[in-house]
């Protein structure tokens, strides 16, 4: 290691950049026999030592005559020769072979790569579903995966024993035969009790989408999976007909899946709608005319809906009538609303060709880079 003091032909950048390169030339030649602590703790005195370090001495020297102007760039490179020094101290003694230490940055190897993240394809999906109610003016809900029987059945009109509970068997949380039925709590098994949270605590219009995870004791298939995602949607004000449930969401099938695609309305039941009916769209992987995929039928069953039964408006007065006894906000007499639910994962298999629901939960990024 040299001691003596460099000179600075001029303070201009050009002369400034020179003079440092052959700086951080010194410190890197400097740095390459630093393999025990001792030799360590010398380069970091020759360079950092506080009174006669050579950082030191020089930036005396230098700065001493340097015109005002010079000052800056004179103190950027100086910091950044610091720095220089200090990450060579930061590495330790022993694991600095020589070779490494030389080199500093080799830019012929491969750069150390991030790769951004992707929202997962189910939930990509379940925001455009989202997205396509927000541009009609919804307003987006959601509420909590464990429910308890009320919201998830009886204020739906499912009352208790009833047959259609059966199609939505579901885990139960232990210990609570002890409380009264309608506050025993499960995992909700579709996302239809947030409508009811939702009326309780707001009067109309409504206009909501609920997008979230449901649970059922469903075994799991190619088809099914016993957690999956749902999105349901609210709208109750005045004056709401049929044909409004069905310009809606014939217009969010074509949103979804393309301008070309039908819809159809089946009679269905549900105990909380009423008439209920299953929408079918026409089969987007044959244009109609009929596949394997839509069973030669040229139509898929996508998602169910109907209108508000009226015993669902008189649950939700009851429940606001105990907070306000003179509440109408839902009158059955006066108001009407629709209300439906889809399933996610169905409409992420059509949209991206996905034939194994199974694909979606296994973390295999194989299948998740094809969405990035
Ligand atoms: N909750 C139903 C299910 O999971 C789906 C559904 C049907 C939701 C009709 C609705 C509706 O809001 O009106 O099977």
């Amino acid at each position: 290691m040299t001691d003596a003091i460099p000179q600075l032909p001029s303070y201009d950048e050009p002369a400034l950049d020179a003079a440092f390169a052959t700086l951080a030339e010194e410190v890197r030649a400097g740095s390459s026999s630093l393999t025990t602590v001792e030799a360590q703790e010398n380069f970091r005195l020759h360079w950092l030592g506080r009174k006669q370090g050579r950082l030191k001495l020089i930036s005396d020297a230098w700065l001493k005559s340097a015109p005002p102007e010079a000052r800056k760039p004179l103190g950027m490179r100086f910091n950044q020769l610091k720095q220089q020094i200090e990450q060579v101290l930061e590495a330790p003694a022993a694991a600095k072979p020589a070779a490494t230490a030389v080199q500093g940055i080799d830019i012929t190897l491969p750069g150390a790569v991030r790769r951004p993240g992707i929202a997962h394809p189910l939930l990509e999906t379940m925001h455009e579903v989202v997205r396509v109610f927000h541009q009609l003016g919804y307003s987006t809900n959601l509420g909590p995966q464990v429910e308890s029987d009320f919201y998830n059945f009886e204020a739906l009109n499912f009352p208790p024993n009833h047959p259609a509970r059966d199609t939505q068997d579901t885990l139960q949380i232990a210990g609570q035969h002890t409380r009264p039925s309608r506050d025993r709590l499960l995992m909700r098994t579709h996302t239809s009790p947030v409508q009811i949270r939702t009326m309780i605590a707001q009067a109309p219009p409504i206009r909501i989408v609920i997008p979230g995870k449901v649970h059922r004791n469903d075994a799991a298939d190619a088809t099914h999976s016993p957690i999956f995602h749902q999105v349901e949607g609210l709208c109750v004000d005045t004056n709401i007909t049929f044909s409004d449930l069905k310009g809606t969401l014939d217009h969010a099938m074509k949103a979804l899946f393309g301008s070309a695609v039908k819809t159809r309305f089946f009679p269905s039941f549900f105990p909380f709608t009423e008439p209920s009916a299953d929408v079918q769209i026409s089969c987007i992987f044959c244009g109609g005319s009929g596949c394997r995929k839509c069973k030669h039928s040229g139509w898929i069953e996508l998602l169910g809906c109907g209108m508000v039964d009226p015993a669902v408006f008189a649950a939700v007065t009851a429940e606001r009538r105990k907070i306000n006894p003179d509440d109408d906000a839902y009158n059955p007499e006066k108001m009407t609303g629709f209300a439906f639910g889809m399933g996610v994962e169905r409409i992420a298999m059509m949209l991206h060709g996905v034939s194994d629901i199974g694909h979606f939960y296994s973390g295999d990024m194989r299948f998740l880079e094809r969405f990035a």
